[in-house]
């Protein structure tokens, strides 16, 4: 509270003194212990002279939502409320839970319901967001604004000396660009996305956006919540700056750079040394003057005639994101950076036991603007694209085939690159990631463990994260596959026990599930001693299975509803 009203009168007053329009950016509060509840809800904000423009926020913000911070190994029940009038889900982007929770589209919670995800965060420290995943609607429900961050800390972090007082020397900084029509409201498949917003405050086109930082070492949290845009984020004067996180965590040393570029969905976390800099500014800036052509936010690519209009003024020139006014040092200051930070135990590709190609595709060569496939196939809710026996590594090539670049996410994993068209990646790209961006025509080769949740009904997504993309339908899904071995006694929580009557079977089986209830999609899997899947079909309310076709030998049984596995074995006789 102190922090905030020092920070008002200062902008106050620098306003007086600069005589034109600044603004010190929100840092949004945080919420954190065992119990969160977010309420998502419509609202609108003067963002310029004229008509409000509708948005959307959670909780007490109009825009945006408070910042959630989550302590790794700890139990979370989130309570999410809609309040939009509209269906809605939120995903928390990055995070390693259970697909029910993930809230992909899947999940959809109808206008005056909850959901109330419940899980355990596994996570490394790092930042990831959440934001809504309603097939469709993403980019119209994020770009109004139903976007925050989440902040996992755990004890690796706490024992390094690094900045780490959130809204003091750790900040969070969500970039965003998007279009507004002439009566002020989003048009979230506007590609003339020239208005820029830090933390929601417009930073571009008559107003500055402006924060206030101590003279020492600072953390930059830095997330592209763009809709399409790519930033290549640098300091003005070509100041070097170290990075120290990737998307799902800390790189094995800080990488000394003068740029790093984000795409849509991309964090990365930047230690800048202002600690002989009190009373200077520096500008965080896009150079996206350099940005490859096909890059969106790059110089604009010469349009076939009929293409919607792309020609942002902020494509292909380099700009200013933020203003930072370095004041006085904090109490205890970090004035070092530390050389070392943590093994990045990166998986081995001999480890891989299966390997994919995703190619991305258009329907010509000229597209530019959409529908995008991936391997000439539009997402549909109904196909699994990939089933993933659990505790697999796999490795997932990635071509891309189109004339513009896209970032591609992966739900549930953080993933190593192996490379890029042959060549290792950049120093600051050998950490966990969970979006990668692939520019046009190059392959980019991926690995990722597929752990701890499995459920072949309910799918985890993987799709491009230029949202309307997305939304035109540039995903796919994948189940994790229960590992058939899994023994009886090491059940999670929803697994449970059936009975299996008679056992050894003859002709046939009935099953009793511990659960009273009859669940609307329930099926069933039987499984032989090898390991292979051999039956696998919809159970009806008699829970009766012939088994008449079945070898003698030994089996395991599971049923699958939506949030249950029940689990046996039997020996056919
Ligand atoms: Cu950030 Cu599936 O999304
Ligand atoms: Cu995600
Ligand atoms: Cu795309």
């Amino acid at each position: 509270m102190k922090l905030a009203t020092a920070l008002f009168l200062f902008s106050f007053l620098w306003n007086m003194q600069s005589g034109f329009s600044q603004t010190q950016i929100a840092i949004p509060d945080t919420l954190s212990g065992s119990n969160i509840e977010l309420t998502m809800h419509t609202d609108s904000v003067q963002f310029l002279p004229g008509r409000k423009t509708k948005t959307l926020g959670f909780n007490q913000y109009s825009y945006l939502g408070p910042t959630l911070i989550l302590q790794k190994g700890a139990q979370v029940s989130l309570m999410v409320q809609n309040q939009i009038g509209d269906t809605t889900n939120v995903h928390w982007h990055g995070l390693h839970v259970a697909p029910e929770n993930d809230g992909g589209p899947h999940t959809m919670v109808m206008n005056g319901m909850d959901w109330n995800p419940q899980f355990t965060v596994m996570d490394k420290a790092s930042t990831y967001w959440y934001h809504p995943h309603f097939h469709g609607k993403t980019a119209e429900q994020a770009i109004k604004g139903a976007v925050g961050f989440l902040i996992v800390r755990d004890s690796v972090e706490a024992s390094l000396p690094i900045p780490k007082r959130y809204g003091v020397d750790d900040f969070p900084l969500v970039m965003q660009c998007a279009q507004l029509d002439s009566v002020n409201q989003f048009m979230p498949e506007g590609m003339e996305d020239s208005l820029l917003f830090v933390n929601g405050t417009r930073a571009n086109n008559g107003g500055t956006a402006f924060l206030t930082i101590p003279a020492q070492v600072v953390r930059l949290r830095l997330l592209n919540g763009s809709g399409e845009r790519t930033f290549n984020v640098g300091l003005s004067g070509n100041r070097a700056f170290k990075i120290l996180a990737s998307d799902g965590g800390f790189l094995s040393s800080p990488v000394s750079t003068a740029r790093v570029r984000i795409s849509p969905g991309e964090r990365y976390q930047i230690l800048v040394d202002a600690s002989t800099l009190q009373g200077q500014q520096i500008q965080l800036m896009s150079y996206a003057s350099e940005l490859p052509m096909g890059v969106q936010g790059g110089p604009t690519m010469p349009m076939p005639a009929g293409s919607p209009p792309m020609d942002s003024p902020l494509n292909g020139i380099d700009f200013n994101i933020l203003q930072l006014n370095v004041g006085a040092p904090t109490a205890n200051p970090v004035l070092t950076i530390p050389t070392a930070l943590t093994s990045v135990n990166r998986i081995e590709e001999s480890l891989a036991s299966t390997s994919r190609i995703i190619r991305f595709t258009a329907d010509n060569d000229s597209v530019m603007d959409g529908p995008f496939y991936f391997n000439d196939s539009l997402f549909n809710m109904e196909r699994i694209d990939y089933r993933i026996p659990l505790n697999s590594v796999e490795i997932w090539e990635i071509r891309n085939q189109t004339m513009v670049a896209h970032p591609f996410h992966i739900h549930l994993v953080q993933f190593n690159i192996l490379d890029r068209d042959g060549n290792l990646p950049l120093p600051y790209e050998r950490g966990w990631k969970d979006v990668v961006m692939i520019e046009s025509q190059e392959t980019v080769r991926l690995i990722a463990r597929y752990e701890t949740y499995a459920d072949s009904m309910m799918p985890y997504m993987f799709h491009c994260h230029i949202l309307m993309h997305e939304d035109d339908g540039m995903m796919g899904q994948f189940v994790v596959m229960p590992n058939v071995t899994t023994s009886i006694k090491h059940l999670s929580h929803n697994q449970q026990a059936m009975e299996v009557y008679p056992n050894p079977a003859g002709e046939s089986v009935r099953l009793t599930l511990p659960s009273a209830t009859y669940a609307k999609e329930q099926a069933y899997q039987i499984i032989n001693s090898k390991g292979q899947l051999i039956d696998h079909q919809t159970l009806d309310r008699s829970n009766i299975i012939s088994t008449t076709t079945l070898p003698t030998g030994l089996y395991s049984i599971r049923v699958l509803t939506e949030t249950m596995i029940y689990m046996s074995k039997f020996i056919k006789q």
